[in-house]
């Protein structure tokens, strides 16, 4: 199972199991980090699942679809590493991601 780091607003980092199929929200959700709100659940449709993602995976994500795009610019904290973690699938690939907790809007 991949093991992925999340950063929390304090900075501090902590290294979680992140399981095959679930979504990058989820897997942060379900360890305790109550900053990330995620309050549609994962329907794409809040944007308080809002992350910052290492650039060095930025080719190892799927492509952001037009909702998602739309939703993190309602963010002023939206930068060129923003995705929202209800669509991000958690894939081998991902061993060793870093991912930020964003700032609440
Ligand atoms: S949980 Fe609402 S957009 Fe991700």
């Amino acid at each position: 199972m991949p093991q992925i780091i999340v950063v929390n607003h304090a900075g501090e980092e902590k290294s979680v199991d992140a399981a095959e199929g679930r979504t990058l929200m989820e897997v942060i959700r379900d360890d305790g980090f109550d900053e990330l709100l995620a309050l549609c659940g994962g329907c794409c449709s809040c944007a308080t699942c809002h992350v910052f993602i290492d650039p060095a995976f930025a080719d190892k994500l799927p492509a952001m679809s037009e909702d998602e795009n739309d939703l993190l610019d309602s963010s002023d904290h939206r930068n060129e590493t923003s995705r929202l973690s209800c669509q991000v699938p958690v894939t081998a690939d991902l061993e060793g991601l870093r991912v930020t907790i964003a700032p609440e809007d």
